[in-house]
């Protein structure tokens, strides 16, 4: 069956939020790792001062409705989609919703892929969206290897 990717980025509504940010961050990515293990998505969710960065991966169906049920959520505005297209693999494979907090702006000034998520005013292009991506997605995988080095 096909798979497809889809990534957008959304401005969070403080004032819907129910919980304290950490709570609430907390909450929410139980919730949907829940529901993603039973639609079989997989992806990531970066945080960015006012925005958040997703990508959803999976069967075409379940993605689809996945960004539907985003899109409906309260708690986000103004979703602007960067990748919508048919995938040939699965960059965050074994990720129910891998999760970074980028606020600090920590990781991006040391990795300058992931400087073009910060905020500004323009849009995230798709080539801009997949460097930053792969960098997590390289990250993950060189994890694995060294857990199947140490056979841990
Ligand atoms: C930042 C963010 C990311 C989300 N990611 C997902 C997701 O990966 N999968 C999903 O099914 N829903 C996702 N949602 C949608 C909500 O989890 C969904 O609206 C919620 O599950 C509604 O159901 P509930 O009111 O029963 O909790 C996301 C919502 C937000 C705010």
């Amino acid at each position: 069956m096909e798979l497809y990717r889809a990534c957008y980025r959304s401005k969070i509504r403080w004032d819907e939020m129910r919980l304290a940010l950490p709570d609430e961050i907390d909450r929410t990515l139980l919730r949907i790792r829940r529901i993603n293990r039973k639609a079989g998505v997989t992806g990531a969710l970066l945080l960015v001062d006012q925005h958040i960065v997703q990508v959803l991966e999976g069967h075409t169906g379940p993605v689809l409705d996945t960004v539907y049920c985003v899109m409906n959520d309260p708690r986000l505005e103004n979703i602007e989609g960067i990748i919508h297209e048919p995938a040939d693999y699965r960059m965050f494979p074994n990720s129910l919703m891998f999760f970074r907090d980028l606020t600090d702006g920590l990781a991006a000034a040391k990795h300058p892929v992931l400087r073009p998520l910060l905020d500004h005013p323009g849009e995230v292009t798709r080539d801009e969206a997949y460097l930053a991506l792969s960098h997590f997605a390289c990250e993950l995988q060189e994890g694995r290897l060294t857990n199947d080095m140490l056979m841990i």
